[in-house]
């Protein structure tokens, strides 16, 4: 029986990507999804998150708007990652499906009743719109199977270096998700780093001329040029992981413990704190920190997966 699961996501580079993986999934039933600022200002997450689902053939699944700012902190964007469209110099047909205005957060809500505790919710962005979500709806936590996110970090940061983009950009945010109890499998930089593109498996890509390979390509141009910087040998295609864990825990390594998360720090804003590496357990421990994967297996889940568009 295929997995229920609902995308929201702030769809810059690697979300897009997410999104063509998630598709070729056939684990996966994605039944909504939703955008929220982050990489990008919202009107582009929101049009991008529309425009890649066209590109795939796959106007049929539903994108409703989110979030334009964080709970209390002001936007951040990701533009050098990303490019100020939030798919660097990526031009996409726009989407002919009905422009949705139910918020997310009503969205996500009314669908999670319908699948009656079956949905899982995948975040690869700031947490702004579930957050929202638990908010408003206080009876969610019970409608949820699961959240398995893009974010955090046990070990490090990338956008300060104690925190990662989606928990810093809306700490507030995940504070509130990480508190519902609802069980959570993290995909943090500490796996992240582990499951990127090799040298060799990013010019096989580039050598398909389909249009999901061509966006690959174009979309994640800035991103190249980032790690090649900071000498990553490989290209790192965060939001793929949540999204293949949903499918193929397997191909995963975690731990369950206890993560809060920093929101006051001066140079902590955003920290994921977890009890994975101390003799002090924290009372919840409703995190699955997902720590290794195995490289190749998640490899060539994205490269099959964009090859056969
Ligand atoms: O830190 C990486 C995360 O921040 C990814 O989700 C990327 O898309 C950005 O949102
Ligand atoms: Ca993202």
């Amino acid at each position: 029986m295929s997995i229920p699961v609902w995308m929201d996501m702030d769809t810059g580079e690697d979300d897009a990507i997410a999104i063509m993986t998630a598709f070729r999934l056939p684990e996966l039933n994605v039944v909504g999804m939703s955008a929220v600022a982050g990489n990008a200002e919202l009107d582009h997450t929101f049009r991008n998150t529309r425009n890649v689902l066209s590109l795939i053939g796959r106007e049929d699944v539903k994108v409703y708007p989110g979030a334009s700012q964080p709970l209390r902190q002001k936007l951040t964007t990701a533009a050098n990652v990303h490019g100020k469209s939030g798919l660097a110099s990526a031009v996409l047909a726009e989407s002919k499906a009905p422009v949705e205005t139910e918020k997310a957060w009503d969205a996500l809500y009314r669908t999670a009743k319908e699948y009656q505790g079956e949905l899982n919710l995948i975040l690869t962005g700031p947490e702004t719109n579930a957050a929202i979500a638990f908010f408003k709806y206080p009876d969610l936590k019970n409608y949820l199977k699961r959240i398995l996110i893009m974010g955090g970090a046990a070990v490090g940061g990338n956008v300060i270096p104690a925190a990662e983009f989606n928990i810093w950009a809306d700490p507030e945010a995940a504070d509130a998700v990480f508190c519902t109890g609802v069980e959570i499998v993290m995909c943090g930089l500490d796996v992240t780093s582990r499951a990127g593109l090799t040298r060799e498996e990013v010019a096989e890509l580039d050598a398909y001329q389909n249009p999901a390979c061509r966006l690959f390509q174009t979309c994640t141009e800035l991103a190249r040029k980032l790690y090649s910087e900071h000498h990553n040998e490989t290209l790192l295609i965060h939001d793929a992981c949540p999204v293949i864990y949903a499918a193929h825990p397997e191909y995963f390594t975690g731990t369950r413990a206890g993560v809060v998360i920093e929101t006051r720090g001066t140079y902590t804003r955003g920290k994921t704190v977890t009890d994975l590496y101390t003799d002090t357990s924290y009372p919840l421990q409703q995190t699955i920190v997902v720590t290794d994967a195995d490289r190749k297996a998640v490899a060539d889940t994205i490269r099959i997966a964009l090859e056969t568009y």
